[in-house]
């Protein structure tokens, strides 16, 4: 899968105005571990393809040179084992920091729609909660790294810890450094974004990841139309229904 993928053209249409400012629309996917979030992505990828609908589509840790190489650090380098919960914690707020200048603040202001798979709430959830780090040092730390940024809506995959469990079985891939937490890191990490859905009910949108995926995808869609009035409603994409 290629990291960016953007129709790169430096002509795009400004065809969204967000809080009075011209520019493209924030979309972000959070969850835990194998929710969906990434083919959720994909999929309103494909649909804003199909549309002509310019975007482009980033992830996190990653999604620049030097955040891909963050990442491998973070997740598969061997040195990682003793990585303490500061360190990763910047290291995060360092591939956000890159992203944000180097692509998704560009990119928006070209007027491309960005879906972000995972954002600042992701280091909120992981590193606030989890990893119990200090919660105001936290949001401090998000705010440096993304300045004014706020994605326009995010959307949560809900799963629960047995449905998660199932599908990691289920996957060939190894196991990344967060993948080896226990159970009960995973418990603490839907908790909190469930809160965070509750505490921000306008941007955040908690979803029920344990639903087909068509279903999330024609759900996701069907809200997108509803609050940006620049994604068509009826299109000949409109329900999806596959046959996976
Ligand atoms: P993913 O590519 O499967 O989403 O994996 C990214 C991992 O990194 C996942 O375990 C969540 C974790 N993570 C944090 O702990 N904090 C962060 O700020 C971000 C962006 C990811």
């Amino acid at each position: 899968m290629s990291v960016l993928r953007a129709r790169d053209s430096t002509t795009a249409p400004l065809c969204f105005k967000i809080d009075s400012v011209p520019r493209g629309p924030f979309i972000t996917f959070e969850g835990s571990e194998v929710c969906g979030k990434s083919t959720q992505t994909q999929r309103l990828a494909a649909r804003l393809e199909e549309l002509r609908i310019p975007f482009l589509v980033t992830r996190e840790p990653g999604g620049t040179p030097i955040g891909e190489t963050i990442r491998e650090l973070l997740q598969f380098a061997p040195q990682n084992a003793g990585m303490t919960a500061e360190t990763e914690l910047l290291l995060f707020e360092a591939s956000r920091s890159q992203l944000v200048r180097e692509t998704i603040q560009p990119g928006l202001q070209r007027g491309l729609c960005v879906i972000a798979d995972r954002f600042f709430d992701s280091t909120t959830v992981y590193q606030g909660v989890a990893r119990k780090l200090d919660r105001q040092m936290v949001e401090q730390l998000n705010r440096f790294a993304v300045g004014e940024l706020i994605p326009d809506i995010t959307f949560v995959l809900d799963v629960d810890a047995k449905t998660a469990r199932a599908r990691m079985q289920g996957t060939i891939r190894k196991p990344d450094r967060m993948e080896n937490e226990p159970p009960e890191f995973y418990e603490k990490i839907r908790a909190a974004y469930r809160q965070l859905a509750k505490r921000e009910p306008n941007r955040v949108v908690l979803i029920d990841g344990s639903q087909p995926v068509d279903k999330i995808d024609n759900q996701i869609w069907e809200i997108l139309t509803a609050r940006f009035p620049g994604f068509p409603a009826k299109s000949k994409i409109g329900n999806r229904k596959s046959k996976m």
